[in-house]
């Protein structure tokens, strides 16, 4: 047993949990034209298509998924995550020539709209004198912006956005994604932002209706959650190139606990962050070194520096990979 992550599940026990919680969630909706979606993009972005414009692909995660108490759901627990990582990292990996597999919880951040006020999206707008709608002067250079570089990234093939917001969404999704993307080999990455909840109800044990009240306190036991991290590794995409993350709210713990899942789930690199500065600083860790990065400027993202570095161990793990074929 490794106490510093808990329970040590072996192959054949990852293998059978896997099942049952795919076997016992709900069908994945649209599932046909996702993985339709997904095959396309990987496909245009390979170098199998002839005319690649991108340089590599990354799935980028991001948000919390929840785990829903009843099955027609009314109440549920979710996972602390605004997105705005996911998002803002999206963008940078588009700049650095790379296309992007957004899959994010409806209704988090999205790239290219992250600065547009999210409270006040009618704000945005006015009624001109000819009864026209147009964007506020004090708004427009903004939506401008935001326009522009989205519809580059969706119309130049660079960007596909998949939502979910359930934990039975977010697998499904994640196991259509990877084996689509294991054919890029080591040019494929996993960039892992989303928080993914541990447990979950087993669809067939949960309630179907509303839970009463009236029924006394609420007793109820919840299945652990496969660590799908795993799964990647081993079978869905080998190859890859995984960046996974570690949230902790106890400055202590996390370097050990972020170095555990490194070595545990064969992580590439493991980006550790602390609940109280994850949005100033976080530290990149690899089986070689631990780097800091630290927010440059008020207001800046941390995510500019995290994403050139991953960009530069990415393409040596890639250049590495080569020499081993
Ligand atoms: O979205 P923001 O508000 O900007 O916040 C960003 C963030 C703080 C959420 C992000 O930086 C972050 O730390 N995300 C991971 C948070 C988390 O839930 O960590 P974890 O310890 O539960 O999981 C660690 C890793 O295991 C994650 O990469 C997760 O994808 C993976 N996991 C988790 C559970 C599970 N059953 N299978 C998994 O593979």
């Amino acid at each position: 047993m490794d106490t510093a992550v808990g329970f040590e599940v072996s192959q054949g026990e990852l293998f059978h949990d896997v099942k049952s919680f795919f076997e016992s969630a709900p069908p994945l909706k649209g599932s046909d034209s996702i993985t339709q979606k997904v095959n396309e993009f990987v496909y245009q972005n390979s170098q199998l298509s002839g005319n690649a414009k991108s340089i590599g692909v990354v799935c980028v995660t991001s948000g919390g998924t929840t785990v829903p108490l009843e099955q027609r759901c009314v109440r549920y627990i979710d996972n602390f995550s605004s997105g705005h990582r996911g998002a803002a990292s999206t963008e940078y990996f588009i700049n650095c020539g790379y296309a992007v597999i957004f899959v994010y919880r409806r209704g988090s951040y999205q790239p290219y709209s992250r600065y547009i006020p999210e409270d006040s999206f009618i704000d945005l707008f006015e009624v001109s004198n000819n009864s026209e709608i147009q964007v506020c002067n004090s708004h427009a250079s903004v939506v401008k912006k935001a326009i522009k570089e989205y519809h580059s990234a969706v119309d130049g093939r660079l960007l596909l956005k998949l939502p979910f917001t359930t934990i039975f969404e977010y697998l499904q999704i994640l196991q259509v994604v990877a084996p689509s993307m294991s054919c890029l080999g080591p040019c494929g990455m996993f960039y892992l932002a989303a928080a993914v909840s541990d447990f979950y109800v087993p669809w067939e044990s949960m309630a179907k209706h509303k839970i009463q009240s009236a029924a006394g306190p609420l007793d109820m036991r919840l299945t652990q959650v496969p660590k799908m991290l795993r799964m990647l590794r081993l079978e869905w995409a080998p190859s890859a190139f995984c960046v996974s993350f570690k949230l902790e709210t106890d400055p202590g713990i996390l370097l050990q606990k972020a170095e555990a899942a490194l070595r545990k789930h064969q992580m590439n690199v493991v980006v550790a962050n602390e609940l109280a500065t994850y949005k100033r600083e976080v530290i990149l860790i690899t089986n070689d070194e631990n780097i800091r990065i630290r927010q440059q400027n008020e207001g800046g993202d941390v995510e500019e520096q995290l994403i050139k570095l991953l960009v530069k161990k990415h393409s040596n793990y890639i250049e590495c990979f080569g020499k081993d074929f």
